[in-house]
């Protein structure tokens, strides 16, 4: 059985007091349940909460992939782990499309984060010009192709993967719950191809984009959608809270 998961991205958001205030809010109303609570918060923000909760999950929203070195403002997953961070979330849309990360490189951070020991939320999607000519499956699956060519079967048990479609992101748009379910079932298919059965069954498959407390009950509803990346909507503890309770 997946997991059930709920993890916000808080994205380059929030000052160093608000982030503690949302953290500290999420963290007192929620309650300990079936479902995985992450929070991938700016980096800054990464040793002031970590260890504040036992009920959620403190991410990092990046790293780079070498263990130490000249590499003027960047952090390794070493330095990660030496703060208690072990989840890390790789090729989102906005590293892939604003910062050149291509899907090479993308295979080096997930090489790099399993041999530190982390777990990997891994995010792929397609574009909209992409979805229109009907290729939305083969370059998905073909981003995870490339993403996953050096995992091993064991290693997938520190895997979630993110269907996040760019053309769902911030933009308030999101993706229906069939077109979801579509991609997810197809995800899933693809698991079982590379990986067989087991672990197809196993990997949690995790929905992004524009996801909010009023179309979250539909999209988990879905039977290969294990819960959902959220953005904007991981802003406001209200909010979050809602959503972790849509399933
Ligand atoms: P929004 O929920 O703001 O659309 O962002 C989704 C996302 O990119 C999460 O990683």
């Amino acid at each position: 059985m997946s997991k059930r998961i709920v993890a916000g991205n808080w994205k380059m958001n929030l000052t160093a007091e608000e982030a503690v205030n949302l953290f500290k809010e999420i963290e007192e109303r929620l309650s300990f349940s079936e479902v995985d609570v992450k929070v991938f918060v700016p980096s800054i923000y990464l040793q002031s909460l970590t260890g504040l909760s036992e009920k959620i999950t403190i991410g990092a929203q990046n790293f780079y992939p070498v263990s130490k070195g000249a590499f003027t403002g960047e952090i390794s997953p070493i330095q990660l782990r030496s703060i208690g961070i072990n989840t890390v979330l790789i090729g989102h849309s906005e590293r892939r499309d604003l910062f050149g990360e291509n899907d090479d490189f993308i295979q080096s951070k997930v090489k790099s984060a399993l041999e530190n020991g982390m777990d990997i939320i891994l995010c792929c999607g397609e574009s909209l010009e992409t979805r229109d000519a009907g290729n939305e499956v083969k370059f998905v699956t073909g981003q995870l192709s490339s993403a996953l060519s050096i995992v091993e079967s064991a290693s997938m048990k520190n895997i979630t993967i993110a269907y996040e479609p760019i053309w769902a992101i911030g933009t308030g748009k999101t993706s229906s719950s069939q077109q979801a379910e579509d991609m997810h079932l197809a995800i899933r298919n693809w698991l079982d191809s590379k990986y067989g059965p087991t672990v197809a069954g196993s990997t949690s498959i995790l929905y992004g984009g524009s996801c909010n407390a009023a179309n979250a009950k539909e999209l988990f509803a879905c039977p290969n959608v294990d819960g959902g990346l959220i953005g904007g909507a991981s802003l406001d503890a209200e909010t979050f809270l809602t959503i972790i309770s849509s399933f």
